[in-house]
């Protein structure tokens, strides 16, 4: 008998003769709690997003249909890429097709806690993170927030200012909420101010509640968006030459700007060893996109940033990024010049945009944001190699907006000069897509949650522009 096969297996190869498995049920402490202790505390435990602790036997015993479901219906944990990546990224947080048999096994035959000593819950120390080994040199805040105790509070917009006053490169940043519980996700930008606009104070959102750091743009209206569209108009600070042509270029469409991520039980973005990331002189404020929710009680919360810079001199490559759009098909015909998306009818369930950036240079493609709103249901980034072959690098099969992850490549991958980068994009404006608000209305596009947006973002270095300190790129100052 080898070692590694466990007594679950036989339950499950014997679920027919039921009463046979009586005793080979999983228990907690033996067989569910090393699950559960690896793929959900990160927010199943006190002070984090999910709703309940699975950090005990008891607290996980009266959930344990609850944990069948969704983990059968894959639900749990949240993941949205495709089975079987070709590319794999880092950090995934899937379970095996073992690992739910096992929960699911468990519920079946009653949930017992077993006899097996229990293991010892996973310790997670707060506010640290080892990863760097030494304190960030800067530590950027928004306010302090007011969330109230029910009701809707959408994605908000705060704007500071950075301490920067000359290109600041880094090598990691990390955002850590002052208040889990109530952080859903969060995304930072360096972004320069548009112009003739002023932060001050204002209302949150529309009816929402007066706080610091509001955007009044030049027409006197107010940036309380997805932050999308005062990122339409700052432009890239270190734009590499091939960037400044073609038709896109005019809408400012490249976002280097990217700082910062928070999601539930991740928050720290790293690049690897021999790369920096650059804030751009000009990029003097950061722009937080904020998605917050209500628990019940009222609370209070600060999203911190802290920032590890690097000396660029020890760098061999700049992160840079891009959306991958020079070109646009919108439901099969390109969309010429400035033209603009036409908007997703009522009731429409297969919108499609593919948008297209080819690389005159080989690049390294690091990780990806993919970005869209209540309406997008999958985005999928394709290779088109200059021989003709193609391959998907990443495939985000299941999107939703509410879990916005970013994804790194657990290997980056080299592209050939030539290569096109293709994003895939659907958009499900019906009832099939089960979080449309607003099915019978047409959706316009633009940044507020409610509209929809087109946001294949991708890192990447470009291969043969090393040393990023001794080159002025055009675009930058
Ligand atoms: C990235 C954070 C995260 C991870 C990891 C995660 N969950 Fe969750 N879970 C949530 C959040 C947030 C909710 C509540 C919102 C929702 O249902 O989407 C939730 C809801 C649930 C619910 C439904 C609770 C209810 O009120 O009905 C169950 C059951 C559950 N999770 C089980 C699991 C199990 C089992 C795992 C690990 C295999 C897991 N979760 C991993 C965040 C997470």
């Amino acid at each position: 008998m080898k070692s590694f096969v466990t007594p679950f297996v036989s339950a499950v190869l014997v679920l027919g003769a039921y009463s046979l498995a009586e005793a080979q049920v999983p228990t907690f402490n033996k067989d569910v709690a090393p699950i559960l202790y690896s793929k959900c505390a990160n927010c199943h435990r006190p002070g984090e997003i999910a709703p309940m602790s699975l950090l005990s036997y008891r607290a996980a015993r009266p959930w344990a249909r609850a944990i069948k479901a969704k983990v059968v219906a894959r639900e749990m944990p949240p993941w949205f890429l495709d089975d079987n990546p070709q590319h794999p990224v880092a950090d995934a947080n899937v379970l095996t097709q073992a690992q739910i048999n096992i929960l699911a096994a468990w519920a079946d035959g009653g949930a017992p806690e077993g006899t097996e000593p229990a293991p010892q819950p996973p310790q997670f120390v707060d506010n640290v993170n080892a990863a760097i080994g030494r304190a960030p040199e800067y530590t950027l805040s928004t306010p302090t927030i007011d969330i109230p105790a029910s009701g809707q509070f959408p994605n908000i917009n705060v704007w500071t200012k950075t301490p920067f006053t000359e290109n600041t490169f880094f090598e990691a940043t990390e955002m850590r909420p002052t208040n889990r519980s109530v952080t859903h996700h969060a995304g930072t930008f360096a972004l320069a101010m548009p112009p003739g606009s002023s932060i001050g104070r204002g209302p949150a959102f529309k009816g929402g509640p007066e706080i610091d750091g509001i955007l009044t743009k030049s027409d006197g209206t107010i940036d309380d968006g997805a932050g999308a569209e005062a990122a339409e108009f700052a432009t890239s600070q270190i734009s590499p030459a091939y960037f400044d042509e073609g038709p896109r270029r005019a809408r400012g469409n490249t976002h280097n700007g990217i700082i910062g991520h928070y999601a539930p039980a991740g928050g720290f973005l790293k690049y690897p060893a021999d790369m920096v990331k650059r804030i751009g002189a000009a990029n003097q404020y950061v722009n937080w996109l904020l998605h917050y929710t209500v628990t019940g009680k009222p609370e209070k919360v600060r999203m911190d940033m802290f920032l590890w810079t690097s000396d660029p001199k020890k760098a061999k490559y700049e992160a840079v990024g891009s959306l991958m759009d020079d070109v646009e098909i919108v439901n099969g015909r390109e969309l010429i010049g400035r033209e603009r998306r036409p908007s997703i009818k009522p009731f429409e369930d297969k919108y499609t945009v593919v948008s297209m950036t080819a690389f005159d240079s080989p690049v390294t493609i690091l990780n990806f944001w993919p970005h869209m709103h209540l309406r997008g249901r999958q985005m999928k980034f394709v290779a088109a190699y200059p021989d003709g072959h193609e391959e998907t690098l990443l495939d985000v099969a299941r999107y939703q907006f509410d879990w916005q992850l970013f994804y790194f490549l657990e290997k980056p991958v080299k592209l050939p000069a030539g290569t096109i980068v293709r994003a895939e994009t659907l958009y499900d404006n019906s009832l099939k897509n089960k979080v449309n608000p607003a099915p019978q209305i047409e959706v316009p596009w633009g940044a507020m949650s409610w509209d929809e947006m087109h946001f294949p973002f991708v890192e990447f270095v470009l291969d043969n522009d090393v040393q990023p300190w001794t080159k002025r790129r055009s675009g930058t100052n």
